[in-house]
């Protein structure tokens, strides 16, 4: 039969008003680029000519800026899910100009085949090969691509000569079935495989096939510093004191580990720990410093829904594909992430904090409560089923101006009852079978910066007393104060108390 060819710009053509899109891929890892740029120029001419263009878009997590942010800057995203990390993106729905459904990243394909979020027209997935009987080979990301595959009316592919084919193999492609047929996933070891290593498609729904070469629009990481340097070492040496406690068993347990800066500098910290033995990691996205500990032997095994690097670390592990391949596996995001098999295997989660309160709720996605940052990712999946959940960040952002430690969270992702642990750089609060006192008692002691510790302890003074103590006039003062006057710390309780 023989596959149709095109160019980006034809397939994009293809794409109408209204129409929803589903993508490949999980971060900038294995989503396509080349036909939503194309698209991005179409709904500019298009707004040109006066003419109506705007599209749904549906990923399993953040893309590239070929994406998000050209789509957004062309004014072409009506509605999109689930979580993105593209500054255009970010302002153009604090605006209010994109209406933006942030749902966890384990729900998105399950919400699909039920119909939550209308009908994916059209799948664009990148491979790094197709076969004529309808195997597509995916890349370095797959999130929620098995799922897309199976319920677009058409499927567009980005066959990318810029991944290696050497990567066939590592994927573990596995949809699950909607209840009541659903059936237990049989995954009791983070490298345990349950799938395919390709998606099978009906061949005749792929309607293009478009040849690029171009590398994923991966994102560099800051260089750890002072701050991320000790939260990594107070993870690290909290780990090690459950482990001696027995807490952890001396094999350990599998770990997550989130997105970001904080999280890169925790794993490195955790790495070079001598009283942590080598682990694995049953977790959603793989950064630089998860291969470098491969290499070095601390990291045993990890089980991932992408392999979120810079493309000269992707390099090196499509180079290297034979130490490579028995250490790593690519799984879609509703299993990488399944609540299920993160509560069976054990897995200690250790993800960032927006903002943390003092009884252990925590904020993952809005500044003051009212402007989104990226969104939950997969933060939720793994935190609510976790063996320990960990959150971390530094006590104070945006120069000393803010604390991290609050009275009360502007905005609620993960609530007292899910978190364990709060870990800054000034010290770790385990707040594991503490009443509501207890923990705002070791979370002011052990985590707020000394700038803020007496602001706190007076806080809980002026609060009405209960299970809970709190000031409702005063619970969210340090934000009003941050926002009023540029810095928490000129907050004066009596403002809020006459
Ligand atoms: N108030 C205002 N801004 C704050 C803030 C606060 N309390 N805390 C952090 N920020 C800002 C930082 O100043 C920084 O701003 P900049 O980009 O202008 O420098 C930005 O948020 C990122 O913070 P940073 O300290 O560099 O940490 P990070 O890169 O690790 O990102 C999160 C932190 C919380 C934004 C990020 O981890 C995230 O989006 N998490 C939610 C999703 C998730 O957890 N996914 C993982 C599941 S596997």
């Amino acid at each position: 039969m023989g596959f149709n060819f095109m160019t980006a710009a034809e397939a994009a053509s293809l794409i109408k008003d209204g129409e929803i899109i589903g993508l490949s891929g999980f971060t900038p890892a294995g989503s396509p680029k080349a036909v939503t740029a194309e698209l991005a120029k179409i709904a500019e001419e298009k707004h040109a000519r006066g003419e109506q263009f705007q599209i749904g878009v549906i990923t399993g997590a953040s893309t590239g800026d070929s994406c998000d942010g050209a789509l957004t800057r062309a004014k072409a995203i009506r509605f999109r899910a689930p979580y993105t990390t593209n500054a255009d993106f970010r302002k153009a729905v604090n605006n209010g100009e994109i209406r933006y459904t942030d749902i966890h990243l384990s729900q998105v394909a399950q919400r699909l085949r039920s119909g939550f979020l209308g009908h994916v027209g059209t799948a664009i997935i990148e491979a790094c090969d197709i076969t004529e009987d309808g195997r597509i080979y995916l890349t370095a990301g797959v999130g929620i691509t098995p799922t897309i595959a199976r319920l677009a009316d058409r499927i567009i592919v980005e066959l990318n000569a810029a991944h290696s084919k050497n990567i066939i193999g590592m994927h573990d492609l596995y949809e699950m079935e909607r209840p009541p047929y659903r059936r237990p996933i049989q995954i009791v070891h983070p490298s345990d495989r349950i799938g395919l290593p390709y998606i099978q498609v009906d061949p005749s729904k792929i309607v293009g096939v478009i040849e690029v070469n171009i590398p994923d629009e991966a994102r560099g990481f800051h260089a750890s510093d002072p701050i991320t340097d000790r939260i990594g070492q107070n993870v690290a040496e909290f780990l090690a004191s459950d482990m001696r406690k027995g807490i952890i068993p001396s094999t350990f347990l599998p770990l997550q580990s989130g997105v970001g800066n904080i999280a890169n500098a925790v794993l490195s910290a955790l790495g070079k720990d001598p009283n942590i033995p080598a682990f694995e990691m049953y977790t959603e996205v793989i950064q630089n410093s998860v291969i470098d500990l491969i290499k070095a032997g601390r990291i045993k095994f990890g089980s991932t829904c992408s392999l979120s690097v810079t493309n000269d670390c992707l390099q090196e592990i499509y180079d290297d594909m034979n130490f490579f391949r028995d250490k790593l596996i690519l799984r879609p995001s509703e299993i990488s992430n399944c609540p299920e098999v993160v509560r069976r295997i054990g897995v200690i989660t250790m993800n960032t904090a927006i903002e943390a309160d003092i009884y252990g709720n925590v904020n993952s996605t809005h500044i003051c409560g009212t402007k989104m940052m990226n969104g939950i990712g997969g933060s939720g999946d793994f935190t609510r089923s976790a063996y320990i959940s960990i959150f971390s960040c530094p006590s104070t952002a945006k120069g000393g101006c803010i604390s991290s430690i609050v009275p009360m969270v502007s905005h609620l992702d993960h609530s007292e009852h899910s978190v364990n642990v709060i870990i800054t750089e000034q010290g770790v609060a385990d707040l594991r079978g503490k009443s509501p006192m207890e923990r705002a008692k070791a979370v002011i002691e052990n985590c707020a910066h000394p700038d803020y510790k007496q602001l706190l302890w007076d806080y809980l003074k002026i609060s009405t007393k209960g299970q809970t103590c709190h000031s409702l006039s005063a619970a969210l003062g340090m934000h009003q104060v941050f926002m009023m006057k540029g810095d928490m710390r000129l907050t004066d309780w009596a403002d809020f108390l006459k």
